[in-house]
């Protein structure tokens, strides 16, 4: 155990959540990167969240970003009464990675464990900008774009900016303007550097960042020691509501404050 009481937990918790000026701040106990038993009460917390959050607005379209966590998240979601007026929708196209880790996975699996409904995306990450400027004129994307341009709330992972491009496959090329860009961390397909500001986004549709700016509820959920930069950075971005952390990254957060 790294803090052992919960008051230091907690301590942590409001230390963060003032300093980044955020609704709210949840750390779990332990380190992601070293135990599953950490990850998954990670994705528990940030089900629990979800829940609460989503229960407030029966008609809400919560937009969902992929990723190991988030597929955690979804695992965990449950609801006494089925919320059937509530919509989950990719938040951005995606279709680089496994099919576990992908958005429109954990879109559905969120919304048949609450008993809401779904829309999928199918578009991969990186689109030319010929197919870019083609599907958009296709009637059906269209309208799923609106769909998810008009959710209130956003629930992301976070990973480290070399990690996901690697993960992603994307080209050398890009991935030495990454660098280059001092890109640190990535969230909703978005590269930020160390201060926060955006430095890339994957060539794909869905949310803009300017949705994310007048988005309702912005909830990130990422933990272990090596994601504590990474979350900084998007912190930084300052448009995150509510932070679901674990101890490991929450320590190095607070480090870097
Ligand atoms: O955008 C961030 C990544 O999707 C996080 O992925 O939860 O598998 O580390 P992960």
């Amino acid at each position: 155990p790294l803090l052992q009481e919960t008051f230091g937990l907690t301590e942590l918790e409001e230390r963060i959540r003032s300093h980044y000026g955020l609704k709210q701040v949840i750390v779990v106990p332990g380190d992601s990167d070293q135990s599953p038993h950490a990850k998954m009460e990670l994705g528990r917390a940030g089900a629990g969240v979800l829940r609460k959050i989503a229960g407030k607005d029966p008609d809400v379209v919560i937009a969902v970003a992929g990723g190991s966590t988030m597929a955690h998240v979804a695992n965990h979601l449950t609801s006494a009464v089925p919320l059937k007026g509530i919509t989950f929708v990719p938040a951005r196209g995606g279709l680089g990675e496994s099919v576990e880790l992908q958005a429109n996975t954990v879109a559905s699996t969120m919304a048949k464990k609450i008993g809401g409904q779904y829309r999928l995306l199918h578009v991969p990450d990186h689109l030319s900008e010929e197919a870019y400027q083609s599907l958009m004129l296709e009637t059906g994307i269209v309208e799923i774009i609106q769909v998810i341009r008009s959710a209130r709330i956003v629930v992301h992972g976070i990973g480290n900016a070399m990690v996901m491009a690697r993960r992603r496959k994307v080209d050398q090329a890009t991935i030495d303007s990454l660098m280059n860009d001092g890109a640190l961390a990535e969230a909703f397909g978005y590269y930020f550097d160390r201060q926060g500001q955006v430095v890339h986004k994957m060539p794909t549709i869905g949310l803009r960042i300017e949705d994310i700016q007048q988005m309702e509820t912005v909830i990130g959920v990422a933990g272990g020691k090596s994601k504590g930069e990474a979350i900084a950075a998007v912190l930084r971005f300052r448009h995150e509501d509510i932070l679901v952390t674990d101890e490991a990254a929450a320590l190095e957060i607070a480090e870097q404050m």
